[in-house]
């Protein structure tokens, strides 16, 4: 009898302990921030939420927070490019350089893509077939991009190149910084689908398009736009995940299979973002590594200058979105925890490490391509891009929506080929310092801090760069990395992203064109 009391005493102090544990895990899931579960939703909910987050992302990032600290370590002469210009609102909104509506813009984007313009052509002369061609993807991150400049700046024989400015968001402050640099030729091409230029439409958000979160027999009822062509997680289009693959796509294609200046165009294309910092002997780096592949490793299709030493962060969106479908609410609180306290850890050490890996004997590896170990920094010319251009296919049909994936999709499917191989340089030239802004609003992580520490980084390994000669080891990669990819990570089943990507390849080369200004 006794015995049977003691067991239910304990069975109830059992229950009040699960309950305290329960309690606690819903407490630390408000603190996270989870999105909300896909059934309980309105359609008007998930359309106002699309909007903010839009809203949100196209926000101009052009903050005045340079510290005296990373301002003490750039050459004065290039103070210039991380001046902020206060907007004038005093001005009329009559004013030249009021801010032109969606008409003007498209306008506007056309004109610059038929001129192809290529700025101080005449001070450092024409581009030539092996010109190393600098192509950078850029968005809104004005404040990151000045940095990537100040960088530009700084690098050997950066007056040797063409500096290929890409943008999906039009903006006169932005073109303005572009246009205000003197130190080599530089070229600005305007994404013609931007979400800023189609608000309203397809490749934008059309209001008739499905709710991300709604389900098959749902979208039917609703009669949606793309009812039918849900990804393979079940989840319709959104616009902003879209915009990065097809951006990149479209930029390839138009530099490889466009611009008048790259006809015959032999060199390297070397694929940046606004918010890389490139090292002062990039250059000098990537010359090093093309001899060092055409001696002992011909086949070796990409050139990399920036490597992880962990994948992390870069693709924490879509991860979350992937693992999260199948777990239940408490197991994606405890991901979501976990997930944030890696992302802390990680941003302590993430560049702390990186000295030891410049040596006096400068390590290059050659290893099977893999995309989120190698998509910084990626050198190819074109050669490569005509294999790539074979297989479009499977890049543009693939059910993925970020570029880097697709790229290994294609790899691994090349009919009777092996995987693209790479070469990269073990001490990074190329960083990412992109990394704060975004997640880190709230943390004491700015830009400022993550420049200075990549600065000072660098002037530490200086008696390190601009290495003579360099030791190659060949590596079959981990297994992680030789894994075949089996589904993508989705947001990419509407049939229109699919057919948009296929007809950006169907381009040919245009002329120039010229415009005499009154
Ligand atoms: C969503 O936006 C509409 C129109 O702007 C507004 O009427 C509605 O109250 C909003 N709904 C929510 C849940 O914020
Ligand atoms: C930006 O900051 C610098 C010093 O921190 C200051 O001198 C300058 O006036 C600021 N510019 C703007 C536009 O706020
Ligand atoms: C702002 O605009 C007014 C009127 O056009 C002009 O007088 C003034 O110089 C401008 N200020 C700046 C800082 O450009
Ligand atoms: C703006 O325009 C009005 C007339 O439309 C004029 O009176 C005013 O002086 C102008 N302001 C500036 C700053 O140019
Ligand atoms: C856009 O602005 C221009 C003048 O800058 C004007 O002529 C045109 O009508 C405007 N278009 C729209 C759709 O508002
Ligand atoms: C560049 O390539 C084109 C096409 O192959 C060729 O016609 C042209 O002569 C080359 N230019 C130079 C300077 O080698
Ligand atoms: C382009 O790159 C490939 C692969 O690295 C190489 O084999 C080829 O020689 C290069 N083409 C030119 C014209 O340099
Ligand atoms: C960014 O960090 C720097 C150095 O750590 C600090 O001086 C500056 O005040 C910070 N700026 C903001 C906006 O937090
Ligand atoms: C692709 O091109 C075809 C033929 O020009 C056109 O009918 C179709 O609307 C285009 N699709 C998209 C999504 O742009």
């Amino acid at each position: 009898m006794p015995r049977l009391k003691y067991a239910s005493i304990l069975r109830v102090f059992v229950i009040v302990g699960l309950l305290c544990l329960w309690v606690q895990i819903m407490l630390s899931a408000s603190g996270v921030g989870m999105d909300k579960d896909g059934d309980e939703f309105t359609v008007q909910d998930i359309i106002n939420t699309t909007n903010s987050e839009q809203y949100l992302q196209e926000e101009l990032m052009n903050s005045n927070d340079t510290s005296e600290q990373v301002l003490a370590l750039v050459p004065p002469e290039l103070h210039k490019y991380l001046t902020v210009h206060p907007r004038n609102n005093s001005a009329n909104a009559t004013d030249r350089t009021s801010p032109k509506n969606i008409t003007d813009i498209r306008k506007a984007i056309q004109m610059y893509n038929e001129a192809q313009t290529i700025y101080n052509e005449d001070i450092f002369g024409p581009v030539q077939n092996d010109t190393i061609i600098i192509a950078i993807q850029v968005h809104t991150r004005l404040t990151y991009l000045r940095h990537l400049i100040v960088s530009l700046a700084q690098a050997k024989d950066i007056d040797r190149t063409l500096l290929v400015f890409s943008h999906d968001y039009y903006d006169e402050e932005i073109n303005n910084l572009v246009r205000s640099i003197d130190f080599t030729k530089v070229m600005q091409i305007f994404y013609p689908y931007s979400i800023q230029t189609h608000p309203n439409e397809f490749p934008g958000i059309d209001p008739f398009d499905c709710p991300r979160d709604a389900k098959l027999e749902q979208a039917i009822k609703l009669k949606c736009n793309n009812a039918l062509h849900p990804d393979l997680h079940g989840h319709y289009r959104e616009a902003k995940y879209t915009q990065t693959k097809h951006h990149w796509w479209w930029k390839a294609n138009r530099i490889f299979n466009q611009l008048q200046c790259t006809h015959g165009h032999t060199g390297m294309v070397v694929f940046l973002e606004e918010d890389h910092y490139v090292a002062e002997d990039f250059i000098h780096m990537l010359n090093l590594l093309r001899t060092t592949a055409d001696r002992t490793c011909p086949q070796c299709e990409i050139l990399c200058l920036g490597t992880y030493l962990k994948t992390y962060q870069y693709h924490s969106n879509t991860d979350k979105r992937k693992k999260q479908l199948n777990l239940n609410y408490i197991q994606q609180v405890r991901a979501a925890n976990e997930e944030r306290r890696k992302r802390l850890q990680e941003t302590q050490w993430n560049y702390q490490v990186y000295p030891n890996i410049y040596s006096a004997v400068q390590k290059v590896e050659i290893t099977p391509w893999h995309s989120s170990m190698h998509n910084m920094g990626m050198v190819f010319n074109k050669t490569v891009w005509n294999d790539i251009m074979a297989l479009q296919e499977q890049f543009c049909a693939y059910d993925d929506y970020n570029w880097d994936y697709s790229l290994l999709h294609l790899s691994q499917n090349r009919p009777g080929r092996e995987k693209f191989k790479v070469i990269l340089c073990k001490g990074p030239r190329v960083f990412h310092i992109g990394e704060c802004g975004i997640h880190h609003k709230k943390s004491n992580c700015n830009a400022s801090t993550v420049i200075s520490k990549v600065q000072k980084l660098l002037q530490n390994a200086k008696q390190y760069m601009f290495p003579t000669r360099i030791t190659a080891t060949i590596s079959a990669g981990g297994a992680k990395h030789n894994k075949k990819l089996t589904k993508g990570n989705g947001g990419w089943g509407d049939i229109r992203d699919q057919e948009l990507c296929a007809n950006m390849t169907k381009v040919g080369r245009q002329m120039k064109k010229y415009f005499y200004y009154s």
